[in-house]
Formats: structure tokens, C-alpha cells, sequence
């Protein structure tokens, strides 16, 4: 469960302070498939990276299951990030010169967990997101849907409690985002909690929440039920 109230992010530009963000109240629950949806500018991504610990918010409160994780020294806050938070970003951001496999048993060794285990872990985490076959590939050798698959198969591999995506399937082919689509749905039906920001309507109403950005703020709140359907 995370908890964000009155998070205000701003950054000083000469003597004036700009908003990112502003006064946002946000409860995430576990199981939740929360879709963040405005337009260009209103604070999306901002919003992300807060929920992630990737960024800070310059006013208001966090807590992740009950812990408060303002103001707590950045070694603290990596280490919340890396245990409870997967990422996935538009652009993949997969290193090139390791394979599928690699890409995905990356984040494992840094969590500290060993190789035999590592390697296991990925290729079933990749055979999950349908890529048995690509293994050994290099992200150059791979379209952009089995590169976002990659991406999200790493996102997984730590066992985070919530995935979050920023516009994941902005960079494909509709076709290809649905794919993505698919397996973030499917993980959110085995219990998975995803946040994911789109700019696509139709992508945003199978979120079981979406919340509506303006201007920095919360404009409005589309509820669908607990957990997605269809
Ligand atoms: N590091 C920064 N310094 C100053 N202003 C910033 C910074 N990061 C974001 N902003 C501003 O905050 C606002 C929200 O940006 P954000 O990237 O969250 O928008 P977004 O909703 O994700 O937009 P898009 O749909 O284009 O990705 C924008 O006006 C942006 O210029
Ligand atoms: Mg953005």
C-alpha cells in the first residue's frame, strides 16, 4: 500500500518556483491497475517518478506499507526502491551489448542473489513474456515489442511489489503495445499492482482506476473495480 498526500514538486527557476505537481492525494492499493492519463505537461511522469522513489517531492507525505519515506538518506530510499518498485519506460532503456538474458539477470546480481539462481530466474521470467526463443539476442537484434517484453521481464526480476510504466507502449505499433498490454493485464490478474501512464484512451480505460492529471493536479478519478477484468 502507498500512500501520497499533498505532494506538491516544484523546481526554482531564477527567483520563481515552477509546479510540477500540485497538492496530489493518491492511495494505491495492492492488486490495483492504476492508469495515469492527461495531457502533455500535466505532470504524468512526474507523478511516476515519485510513486518510485526516483524523484522526491518538494512538499507533502509518502508512505509506503506504513512507513513514512520522507527525509530518509538516499542509501535508505535505494533500497526501498530496488525491493519494492519495477520499472518500465517507453524508450526500453535495455543495455545493448548484454543478451535477453543478461538484460534481465542485471538487476538480480545487484540484489545479491546468485548465478545459478539468476539465470534460472530469467529465462523463466522471459519465457513468461513469451520470448523462449530470443534468449541469446542482443536488444539491436529485436523489434521494439520484444524489447519492451524484455524490459518487462527485468522490471520482474526482483519480485517487486509494483511494476510502473511510463507509456510503455508509446514507442510500438498499436498491435504490439496490445501485446504489452496483455502481459501487464495478466500480471495484474495474478496479483501484480501496476501504475502505468498512457496517453491512450483505450489503454487507460483497462486500468481498474484512472486518474485524470491537469495542470499538475488531480482533475478527476475514473473507478472500474478492484481488479481488471476481460
Ligand atoms: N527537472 C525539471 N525541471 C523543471 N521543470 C520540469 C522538470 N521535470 C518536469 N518539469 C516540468 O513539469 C511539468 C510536468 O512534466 P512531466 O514530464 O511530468 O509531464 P508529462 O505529463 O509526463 O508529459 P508528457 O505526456 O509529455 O510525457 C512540465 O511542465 C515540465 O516542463
Ligand atoms: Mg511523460
Amino acid at each position: 500500500m502507498l500512500t501520497l498526500k499533498g505532494i506538491d514538486k516544484c523546481w526554482a527557476r531564477g527567483a520563481d518556483s515552477v509546479y510540477g505537481l500540485k497538492g496530489i492525494d493518491l492511495d494505491i492499493v495492492r492488486g490495483e491497475f492504476v492508469t495515469i492519463m492527461g495531457p502533455s505537461g500535466s505532470g504524468k511522469s512526474t507523478l511516476l517518478q515519485i510513486i518510485g522513489l526516483l524523484d522526491l517531492a518538494s512538499a507533502g507525505s509518502y508512505a509506503i506499507e506504513g512507513r513514512d519515506a520522507m527525509g530518509l538518506p538516499d542509501k535508505e530510499l535505494a533500497r526501498i526502491r530496488n525491493r519494492h518498485f519495477g520499472f518500465v519506460f517507453q524508450r526500453f532503456h535495455l543495455l545493448p551489448d548484454l543478451s535477453a538474458l543478461e538484460n534481465v539477470m542485471l538487476p538480480m546480481s545487484y540484489a545479491g542473489i546468485p548465478g545459478g539462481q539468476r539465470k534460472a530466474r530469467a529465462a523463466e521470467l522471459l519465457e513468461r513474456v513469451g520470448l523462449s526463443h530470443r534468449l541469446g539476442h542482443r536488444p539491436s537484434t529485436m523489434s521494439g515489442g520484444e524489447q519492451q517484453r524484455v524490459a518487462v521481464a527485468r522490471a520482474l526480476a526482483n519480485d517487486p511489489g509494483f511494476l510502473l510504466a511510463d507509456e510503455p507502449t508509446g514507442n510500438l505499433p498499436s498491435e504490439k503495445g496490445r501485446e504489452i498490454m496483455d502481459i501487464l493485464k495478466n500480471l495484474n490478474r495474478e496479483g501484480m499492482t501496476i501504475v502505468m501512464v498512457t496517453h491512450d484512451e483505450a489503454l487507460g480505460a483497462l486500468g481498474t482506476r484512472t486518474v485524470h492529471l491537469k495542470d499538475g493536479a488531480l482533475d478527476s478519478v475514473v473507478e472500474r473495480g478492484t481488479r481488471s477484468e476481460a
